[in-house]
């Protein structure tokens, strides 16, 4: 039996500010499989950003349990907390959060520097990930040299450099236009049909067509979680696949 990569048990988490208490999260059980691909949806304020932080070792939930890979997570300290993260966890912003004085090779090489790798193979593994995304040709250029979905590229090729077990996608198209959010799909369906496990926050209905499982939020709790049926692939390749009917979930 293979365990699942996510296991969330009756998840709670409140902030108290002065006399006030928000149950951001009230109760969330939830259990995602290794190579899945989920979309989580919900309105504003419905605890989907709380739930990402969690799920990425940004924060502790105040109750409930957390077994990520196998490891109890749930009562990490901080420093324990960041090891996981900086192993497990790749993060994709809505705001790209890249270093504007460095270039892309840089940005995208920062995490192996915490890994320990030596510059020569930091480089090489940063440009191999830069080509991957099609940013071959912009290793030298700065965020403010490259368009939104340039940038958005390079950080997804930062978020795959530690290779992963999940990468976690927060409203990665909310800056973006139409036909490059579009871009940008088709690069995490190439992702996801590489065996990775994305989980996407998403509060547009076309951008969660692409997930095969969507998941809704509502007041701190899932209100919904059901399998895509009608999956959108973008990319050429996928959707050819799609066409024949290849399952290609679990290549
Ligand atoms: N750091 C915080 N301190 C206090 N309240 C917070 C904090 N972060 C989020 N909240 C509250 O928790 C609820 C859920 O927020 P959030 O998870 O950001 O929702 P979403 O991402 O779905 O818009 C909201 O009512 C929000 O105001
Ligand atoms: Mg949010």
């Amino acid at each position: 039996m293979s365990q699942p990569l996510i296991q969330i048990t009756d998840i709670g988490r409140k902030y108290v500010i002065g006399a006030e208490t928000i149950h951001a999260l009230k109760s969330v059980s939830l259990q995602i499989n290794k190579g899945e691909f989920v979309a989580l949806m919900g309105p504003s304020g419905s605890g989907k950003s709380t739930l990402m932080n969690i799920l990425g070792c940004l924060d502790t939930p105040t109750r409930g349990e957390y077994i990520l890979n196998g490891i109890n997570v749930s009562e990490m300290s901080d420093d324990e907390l960041a090891e996981v993260r900086n192993k497990e966890i790749g993060f994709v912003f809505q705001t790209f959060n890249l270093l504007p004085r460095s270039t892309s090779l840089d940005n995208v090489a920062l995490p192996l520097i915490y890994a320990g790798y030596s510059k020569k193979s930091r480089e090489e593994m940063a440009q191999k990930a830069l080509e991957s995304v099609g940013l071959g040709n912009r290793v030298d250029h700065k965020p403010n040299e490259l368009s939104g979905g340039q940038r958005q590229r390079v950080a997804v090729a930062r978020a795959l450099i530690n290779n992963p077990s999940i990468i976690l996608a927060d409203e990665p198209t909310g800056n973006l236009d139409t036909k490059t959010s579009i871009e940008i799909m088709g690069l995490l369906e190439e992702i996801h049909s590489r065996g990775n496990t994305i989980i996407l926050v998403t509060h547009e209905e076309d951008i969660a067509q692409h997930a095969h499982r969507i998941v809704r939020m509502r007041d701190g709790l899932i209100e919904d979680d059901y399998p895509n049926k009608d999956v959108k692939n973008v990319s050429p390749r996928l959707a050819a696949l799609r066409e024949k009917g290849t399952d290609f979930e679990n290549i």
